[in-house]
């Protein structure tokens, strides 16, 4: 039996390069070793937790579809689905919820930022405790709502993986603590019930580091919500447009000076797509206080763009060919399906539910 890989994106747009080097290069990559069973899906039901318009929703999902195949995965080696396709995800999420604790929810680091976000609350340090969010949402003259699919997404996620019994989960870094919450999960169920049922995934990032892609707006990661995207299907124009836009400082004035976040954010980037020897030669002229950031830019755009470009090609083509994406998840759905009915059907056994 091969180990499992599961992972998926939500369809809020187009996927971007964070999206891509934090997630779907090594879903592809994963695959093209071929030593794991691999599911690969579009979380829609995840998407639903900030209620988006019920069109844009459908046509972003197969955006993503479209992408996924166009980056390189392939139906005939990895298993593709939609994630509502899996009814028995939702059944799944309602038994997981009655070992979840409200309090994890509310502590995790997407909760705090998005319900934040939604109540219109700034802090200085997001990491501070969530005493103004509680008091704004138990408040009873509080006519503020954040819905209860957004504090338990973390269980969904931990069911769209213990769900398949997945072992490797490939995701950016900003997805690790939910990755942790669905070992606990896991943990704690077994030992509840006493069985050993649920197996702890893990990240898998080919021995390296989980990936944090920045924006090149100064600071933080790169994200849909924070605008400032390099998008996978950008044109070759409007992608050099925006590298070359990349906040930077005034240069270097003293030898190995250390890097302003704006411009360690670029060698961030640059690290990720272009050779070793492009990197050290940035670097070196950095630190001898010689760079040229509109070199440097050039360059990186460039690198960005050979990765880029083709699967923007590849793309127009399978998206304006419905007949093939219908047949893909059908079976995709049909893949996923068998494995999931099963752990449910077990789950229910576990937890007490069964028939006369
Ligand atoms: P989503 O759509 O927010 O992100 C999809 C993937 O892209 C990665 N990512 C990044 N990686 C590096 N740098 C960035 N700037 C960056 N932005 C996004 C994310 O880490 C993620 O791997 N909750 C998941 C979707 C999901 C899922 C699952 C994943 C639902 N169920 C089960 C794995 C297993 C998410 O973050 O989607």
């Amino acid at each position: 039996m091969k180990p499992i890989v599961l992972s998926g994106i939500r369809p809020t747009g187009q996927l971007h390069l964070g999206n891509y080097l934090g997630a779907l290069q090594k879903f592809v990559k994963m695959q093209q070793e071929g030593k794991y069973e691999s599911y690969f899906f579009i979380a829609d039901l995840h998407a639903l937790t900030t209620n988006p318009d019920p069109k844009v929703l459908h046509e972003n999902v197969k955006n993503v579809l479209a992408e996924y195949i166009a980056a390189g995965l392939d139906p005939e080696k990895s298993t593709l689905f939609i994630q509502s396709d899996v009814r028995e995800v939702a059944e799944l999420y309602l038994l997981l919820n009655m070992h979840v604790g409200i309090g994890e929810l509310m502590r995790t680091a997407a909760f705090k930022d998005k319900a934040r976000k939604q109540l219109g609350i700034t802090v200085d340090n997001p990491d501070d405790d969530i005493e103004d969010v509680a008091r704004q949402l138990i408040g009873n003259n509080s006519n503020k709502r954040v819905n209860a699919g957004l504090l338990t997404y973390p269980t969904l996620m931990a069911v769209d993986i213990l769900i398949q019994k997945a072992d490797f989960v490939p995701v950016g870094k900003d997805q690790e603590q939910h990755l942790e919450l669905t070992r606990r999960f896991a943990r704690r169920f077994n030992s509840f019930y006493n069985v050993d049922f649920f197996k702890e995934p893990q990240n898998f990032n080919f021995g390296g580091e989980p990936v944090k892609v920045p924006g090149l707006d100064g600071s933080g990661k790169m994200g849909k919500s924070e605008g400032n995207c390099l998008y996978l299907t950008d044109e070759d124009k409007v992608l050099r447009k925006k590298v070359m836009r990349a906040v930077t400082d005034a240069g270097p004035t003293v030898p190995n000076q250390p890097m302003a976040e704006p411009v360690a954010n670029l060698f961030t980037i640059l690290k990720l797509v272009a050779t070793p020897d492009k990197v050290q030669f940035f670097t070196d002229a950095y630190n001898r206080c010689e760079i040229r950031y509109g070199d440097l830019k050039k360059e990186l755009a460039e690198d960005i763009l050979a990765i880029t470009a083709p699967i923007r090609e590849r793309f127009k083509e399978i998206h304006s060919d419905e007949e093939y994406l219908r047949r893909v998840v059908k079976r995709g759905a049909e893949q996923a399906r068998e494995h999931a009915r099963q752990t449910v059907e077990e789950v229910r056994r576990i937890m007490g539910i069964h028939p006369f």
